[in-house]
């Protein structure tokens, strides 16, 4: 069959012929029909993620959707190493193959399923999001801020914060149900004081942060309060991506001064369980026509094109 197969950690991926999987116990084979290039299988294959074992080669793609052999349209993933979804066939648990509704498409749902299940396990599991809150959505001009947006106003938020980079996008946004912007690459103490206006407008209740680094440590200061008499509100943050840096410095007092409370959302911190119950909840919405993403296919032949294509807010989902 064909794959997209990485010989060399930091390499492209080259379309070339591999060996057919073959299913063992409980496993189950998908004729593949898309695979979306997210920042995880990108930073799999630079082998820059913590996921990464460094073994090579591999077929690359950690999802995507298919056909089974009995017709079933399935979104499917954790394939058996060293194969992987961006190929003609693959291999994986059967507990990992879920079925598509009906009205969301092979490409849609390969496009939606990872940067979905980092909003929705966020904003549901690890920030416990009540109707009425305040979001902030950190980075929100990627595919997964988009998502976060647009599910933190369906999942009953009152008001939703968008802030990110790119001016255009950002704006694009308002359409989506962002209630306000905050332009990130603005002076470090201008951005402090646009979060710290927010906080004091009406309070923040949940970040989604998919940045840290600088953008981070400028909230967590927009709330850090001096004085003894003060009353500081909750402030769960969760962090899901690392766009902007690996790493932040928190001075001690922020975490005895304010209402911040810290967790992460990603593989290992989130079940298998837990994202198989994820992901059929929001594809519904999809299939209801209620989630809106943008994205761009090319086919597996095309690897290497798609592979180095700019997002700019969309999805480049691979077809098979
Ligand atoms: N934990 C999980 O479960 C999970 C799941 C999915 C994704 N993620 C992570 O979440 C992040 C976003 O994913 P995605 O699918 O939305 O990716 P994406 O579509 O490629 O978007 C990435 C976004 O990051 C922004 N960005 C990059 N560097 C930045 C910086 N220095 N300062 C501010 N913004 C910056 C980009 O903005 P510009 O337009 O300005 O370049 C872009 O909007 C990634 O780090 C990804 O690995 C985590």
């Amino acid at each position: 069959m064909k794959a997209a197969v990485l010989h060399q950690l930091g390499q492209l991926p080259v379309c070339e012929d591999f060996s057919d999987p073959v299913a063992g116990e409980g496993e189950v084979i998908v004729e593949m029909r898309a695979a979306g290039i997210h920042p995880i299988v990108k930073a799999l294959a630079a082998g820059t993620h913590y996921g990464s074992t460094g073994d090579v080669p591999f077929i690359v793609g950690i999802d995507g959707t298919g056909v089974l052999a009995d017709g079933t349209r399935v979104y499917c993933g954790g394939a058996r190493k060293p194969y992987g979804t961006m190929a003609e066939r693959t291999v994986v648990p059967k507990g990992m193959c879920l079925p598509l509704p009906e009205g969301l498409t092979h490409e849609m749902a390969a496009a939606l399923a990872n940067p979905g299940m980092s909003a929705w396990l966020s904003l549901t599991w690890r920030a416990q999001l009540a109707a009425g809150e305040t979001v902030l959505i950190l980075g929100a001009t990627g595919v997964a801020g988009h998502l976060a947006v647009q599910m933190a106003k369906l999942l009953g938020a009152r008001r939703v914060i968008a802030a990110g980079r790119n001016a255009a996008q950002l704006e694009s946004l308002r359409a989506l149900g962002a209630n306000a912007v905050i332009q990130l690459d603005q002076p470090q103490e201008d951005l402090v004081a646009a979060f710290a206006s927010e906080v004091k407008a009406g309070g923040i209740d949940v970040v989604i942060d998919y940045l840290w680094g600088a953008p981070t440590e400028a909230f967590i200061r927009a709330i850090s309060q001096r004085g003894l008499d003060h009353k500081a509100g909750r402030v769960r943050l969760v962090e899901v991506g690392q766009s902007a840096g690996a790493t932040i410095t928190l001075p001690a007092d922020v975490l005895r001064s304010s209402g911040l409370e810290i967790n992460g959302s990603g593989f290992g911190s989130a079940s298998i369980e837990q994202i198989v119950k994820a992901i059929p909840e929001f594809f519904a919405l999809a299939a209801q026509g209620k989630l809106h993403i943008e994205l761009e296919t090319l086919p597996l032949a095309q690897i290497e094109q798609a592979w180095t294509r700019k997002g700019d807010g969309k999805r480049v989902v691979v077809t098979l």
